[in-house]
């Protein structure tokens, strides 16, 4: 039985397909599901775990139309200059993972600020995933690692995550909503041993219950990381 949860990461999909049902725009599902994230995050570290990612934008995302995407970019700024200001009363640490090119300057001006006004906190860690895509993240590294002239005979796992745009401790469990199953580029190298979870619920939908159902499929988990079993 797994006895420790660290490191959660959820891939909150499913907004679009959860407005849809109620005849609504996509956009409100992302309303939505900006407005479950703020109370299932405080949720999630009021459980004690210490650090929570969350894909909000990936590289690919900026294919959709640009309404959506604008719709997108708006929130962030408005969520991050607002509500995020609890996250620094609560105690809890902001950090972004991403690549910063294509981002609008008022978005990158919001998430500096808040990384900046939380940096000192340590509660918890609460990284977002924006503009983010797993094999950039790998690419990025690699790139820092030859701009830095790391001696690459000694390079291990444990160098290269620090090389990484946050250096985090692995995931622990990996939880999709939606139904569907599939990782898209999310925290590649992090998640090598992670639990893979994927509940039947859009993510609007996957509230504090949702979660605890979570953990109890996780604590219930055999995690052996490639040993064999101990009786
Ligand atoms: C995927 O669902 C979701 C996204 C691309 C956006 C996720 C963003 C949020 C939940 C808001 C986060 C807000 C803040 C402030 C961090 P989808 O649109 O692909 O859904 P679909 O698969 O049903 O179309």
């Amino acid at each position: 039985m797994a006895s420790t949860l660290n490191h959660v990461a959820i891939i909150m999909d499913g907004n679009g397909r959860w407005a849809k049902e109620k005849n609504m725009p996509r956009t409100y599902g992302h309303k939505k599901g900006s407005e479950n994230l703020r109370d299932l995050s405080f949720y999630i570290f009021d459980q004690g775990i210490k650090y929570l990612s969350v894909y909000c934008f990936s590289t690919e995302n900026f294919n959709r139309p640009k309404e959506e995407v604008d719709f997108l970019m708006n929130l962030f700024v408005e969520k991050f200059q607002k509500e995020f200001k609890e996250y620094k009363k609560k105690n809890i640490r902001v950090v972004f993972s991403g690549r910063r090119e294509n981002l609008r300057e008022d978005v990158l001006e919001a998430m500096d600020t808040i990384t900046e006004e939380t940096k000192q906190n340590t509660r918890a860690t609460f990284n977002l995933c924006l503009n983010y895509g797993g094999q950039y993240e790998i690419v990025d590294a690699i790139k820092k690692i030859i701009a830095e002239k790391v001696d690459v005979k000694n390079l291990t796992p444990e160098i290269l995550n620090h090389y990484l745009y946050q250096d985090l401790p692995p995931v622990d469990f990996v939880i999709r909503t939606s139904g569907e199953k599939r990782l898209s580029n999310f925290m590649l190298y992090q998640s090598s041993y992670a639990e893979l979870y994927f509940p039947d619920v859009y993510f609007p939908d996957f509230d504090q219950k949702e979660f605890d159902k979570a953990l109890d499929v996780y604590f219930h988990r055999d995690r052996r990381f490639g040993k064999i079993e101990e009786k």
